[in-house]
């Protein structure tokens, strides 16, 4: 079969390598945000989708093509033959990207009348046994079949969130690019509700992204057979801080309920302290998010980015790197430059409807 994979736009090379990892397989980008992997058993399907973390969804591409009007995609699934996909029930998902000239509600539709009519089939929406999922990119048409039924990309741990909370195949995104692994030290100053800290002890700790979810329509010897490779290593360098204490209650439930909360050492302490906590040259990696600066508070928020940079060059060893996550990237470049940090390298990942960067720094002088 062929695998639909839908990432965050800008994470496509991240995805491949990560299901390279998974399955030994390399899926090819079809367009932005989504890759097709080519060959791969039930299992291989069933894996992915229960253990990969920078994936929105997985689903069994049954059709794709090219349309210029509405009324050729409308055309392309009437004449489809859905038969073999379909079960007791379906309901349909239609994601749109570009410029169009129609949106998603006639075609979901007219998707839904023309299965239900064509195999005597009765739509569910609230728990379908299979999703039927189009996916219109620009002039690209995907059809596939959703047999998990999970946005992949929200994460059961995440218990208490707030609107700064960045999403989770992002953090993840982050590790990946400062190239962390077990070996290494990890701190995020401002951990906020602990995206990024969370997602480093899971991953350094192989739990699979839907490791205990409920009801899962995931073949049981697959979900077993990942959860015993699950590595039971508590003693992680990995450090959430954050100014305010609240945060850090916050941060600690969600750590509780990914079960790392004995891999991350959690403090309430501002930058001022970063050099009192951790001697000199300690850390490998800083990833974090910083606050935003608005019009009203700039001047302190420049100090703020100053400062943490500052403290980063005490704290870090020569080979550290810093990854700073944020919607305004240019308020970091010159302030990096003044305390011996240079730009290294620059992602740009698109989340909902904002345009994140992730730079990357490291020292100048060592
Ligand atoms: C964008 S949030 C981080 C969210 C985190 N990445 C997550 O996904 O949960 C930014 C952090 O900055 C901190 N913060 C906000 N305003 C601040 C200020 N004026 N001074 C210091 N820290 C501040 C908050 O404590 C919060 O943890």
């Amino acid at each position: 079969m062929k695998l639909l994979i839908s990432t965050l736009i800008g994470l496509e090379d991240l995805t491949i390598q990560e299901i390279v990892e998974i399955t030994n397989k390399k899926p090819g980008i079809q367009c932005p945000g989504l890759l097709v992997l080519d060959k791969v058993t039930k299992n291989q399907y069933y894996t992915i989708a229960y253990y990969s973390r920078s994936i929105i969804n997985v689903t069994v591409l049954i059709n794709n093509f090219e349309f210029e009007t509405l009324d050729n995609i409308i055309e392309n699934i009437r004449n489809f033959n859905f038969k073999e996909y379909l079960n007791d029930d379906f309901s349909v998902s239609c994601i749109r990207k570009g410029n169009h000239n129609f949106n998603s509600k006639p075609i979901l539709d007219t998707t839904v009348k023309i299965i239900s009519n064509k195999y005597n089939i009765n739509v569910n929406y609230k728990n379908p046994s299979v999703i039927i999922t189009i996916n219109i990119f620009e002039n690209k048409c995907f059809i596939s079949v959703d047999l998990i039924g999970i946005q992949l990309n929200k994460r059961l741990y995440k218990v208490k969130t707030s609107r700064s909370d960045i999403n989770s195949c992002l953090a993840f995104a982050a590790l990946r690019f400062a190239d962390y692994d077990t070996t290494k030290s990890l701190l995020d100053p401002f951990c906020g509700n602990s995206s990024i800290v969370i997602e480093a002890a899971l991953y350094a700790k192989k739990i699979p992204n839907l490791y205990k979810k409920e009801n899962l329509k995931i073949p049981k010897n697959i979900i077993n057979k990942l959860d015993k490779e699950i590595e039971n290593k508590t003693k992680l360098k990995i450090y959430g801080f954050d100014p305010i204490y609240f945060n850090i209650k916050r941060s600690r439930i969600n750590a509780k309920v990914a079960e790392v909360y004995e891999s991350i050492e959690y403090q309430n302490y501002d930058l001022d302290w970063l050099d009192t906590k951790f001697s000199q040259n300690e850390l490998d990696i800083i990833i974090s998010n910083l606050p935003i600066a608005s019009q009203r508070n700039y001047k302190d928020t420049l100090a703020l980015y100053s400062k943490f940079f500052h403290q980063a060059n005490f704290v870090l060893n020569k080979k550290g790197c810093i990854i700073v996550i944020s919607t305004k990237s240019d308020d970091f470049i010159g302030i990096s430059e003044n305390n011996n940090f240079k730009l290294v390298n620059c992602k740009k990942v698109y989340s909902g409807k904002l345009e994140y960067s992730l730079l990357k720094f490291t020292k100048i002088r060592v």
